[in-house]
């Protein structure tokens, strides 16, 4: 089978290290990938967003498999725009509708969603432009910190957690009046703050059946000890123990199969990732938010420890047998660091050579985030997060020595990287 990886970060780098293991494939590429991504797939250079573009390369290169890594092309309906056309019924498509990827594509109708299907989540109310007294009174009823959301998609910076009551009615009027970000803040979610531990929970569905993927944790702020600005993730573990069986049963009875019956009453199909984004509060697990796709730096930690064939599974999820498919998982501890470039999340700069990549063991795993490769094919740094550096090992202390003995042999002009991944966690 031919297959197509949209996207070119380090979660598409995991993805394609993991297709390329299934002896159903043929031919792998990723769309546009990095300097990394070569190892496992050709590299080919399209637009994720330019469908018609993404189409012409499908038919060219019979590709069977459309694996849809970001949100971007999920949110503005590229299975959509396959599914309307003929021609294209028998191509698998990982990853929702736009009518799915709305769960992550509007925190209103999440929350709406949520709330129809008797979800726990927080305690929440909506504003729109033109509203700005109202939703400043109903900030004046909550407690701090203040939790303002951003209803559209804003690159993941639209989000914004407040201590004064103050900074929080600027960043609303920001928000709902001058369009702080876009379109996207047209419409704000105020929710109540919630303090817990947070998880990330994978499922892949076929609308109906669905497995369970390793759930994560990842780490987002620059500074150790989660201090500082947030970042698109400076590392991540898996699994958690805090993920015992008996809080995996609340998450599977309380989130995930309402999750599903309510798409399901809403005639909502969906075939693809189910990110669960959610708060440990006091033994009982909340959802902060949904993505359609999964998470990143979580699947270079989830990837390595899955097992069976993952395109296997997705072939079944597009024949809606999810059902027969038996996962199997690695109990080993996966632990991820994120080497960035120096400044990031702030500006820094770009295209230093990535060095000493060939020193890692052979069992350790380097999965390129944002690397470009030079006319000689060398790697230099084109992003905030550059390279992931994971180890398996038998516990959290030694994946944590492991790692970390790892990152000492890469490097680039102004790397920087947290050195407590996973250490808040152990006991
Ligand atoms: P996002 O950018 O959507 O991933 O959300 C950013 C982060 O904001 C989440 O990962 C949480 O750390 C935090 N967050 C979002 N909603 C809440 C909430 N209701 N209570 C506490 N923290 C939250
Ligand atoms: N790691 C969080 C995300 O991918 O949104």
């Amino acid at each position: 089978m031919n297959i197509l990886i949209l996207g070119s970060g380090g979660r598409e780098s995991a993805l394609a290290y993991k297709l390329a293991q299934s002896p159903r494939t043929e031919s792998l590429y990723v769309a546009p990938g990095n300097a990394g991504t070569g190892l496992w797939a050709q590299n080919v250079a399209l637009d994720p967003l330019n469908f018609a573009q993404v189409k012409d390369f499908i038919i060219e290169h019979k590709v069977e498999m459309l694996v849809v890594g970001p949100e971007d092309p999920l949110v503005q309906g590229i299975h959509d725009y396959f599914l309307a056309d003929a021609n294209f019924r028998d191509l698998i498509i990982v990853g929702p509708c736009k009518d799915g990827a709305r769960l992550e594509g509007s925190k209103r109708f999440a929350k709406e969603f949520m709330q129809r299907a008797g979800i726990p989540t927080a305690a929440y109310a909506v504003f729109e432009k033109g509203q700005l007294a109202q939703a400043k009174a109903f900030l004046k009823t909550l407690k701090p910190p203040y939790v303002l959301k951003a209803d559209g998609l804003a690159a993941g910076k639209g989000v914004l957690i407040e201590n004064s009551l103050a900074q929080a009615e600027k960043a609303l009027e920001e928000m709902l009046e001058n369009e702080m970000f876009g379109a996207a803040s047209r419409q704000v979610v105020i929710e109540e703050f919630l303090s817990g531990i947070e998880l990330s929970v994978f499922v892949l569905t076929d609308g109906t059946h669905y497995k369970i993927l390793p759930e994560a944790k990842d780490y987002k702020k620059i500074g150790e000890g989660d201090r500082g600005l947030n970042t698109g993730g400076m590392g991540s573990v898996s699994p958690v123990a805090f993920a015992d069986a008996a809080f995996m049963k609340k998450v599977e009875e309380r989130i995930v199969k309402p999750t599903l019956n309510q798409l399901g009453k809403e005639k909502i199909p969906y075939a693809g990732f189910l990110f669960i984004g959610l708060m440990n509060v006091k033994g009982e697990p909340y959802v902060i938010e949904y993505n359609v796709r999964m998470g990143d730096p979580e699947t270079e930690a989830v990837m390595p420890r899955i097992q069976s064939d993952l395109v296997e599974a997705f072939i079944a999820m597009h024949e809606n047998r999810l059902d027969e498919v038996d996962l199997q998982i690695d109990p080993r501890q996966a632990l991820c660091v994120m080497l960035v470039s120096g400044g990031y999340p702030e500006a820094y700069q770009k295209g230093f050579e990535v060095k000493g990549t060939e020193k890692v063991s052979p069992d350790t795993l380097l999965f390129h985030a944002g690397t470009k490769p030079d006319v000689t094919g060398r790697p230099l740094t084109s992003g905030g997060r550059v390279l992931a550096v994971v180890t398996l090992a038998e516990d959290l202390p030694s994946a944590m020595e492991k790692t970390y003995a790892e990152v000492e042999k890469v490097g680039f002009e102004g790397m920087y990287y947290r050195k407590d991944i996973g250490k808040d966690l152990c006991r």
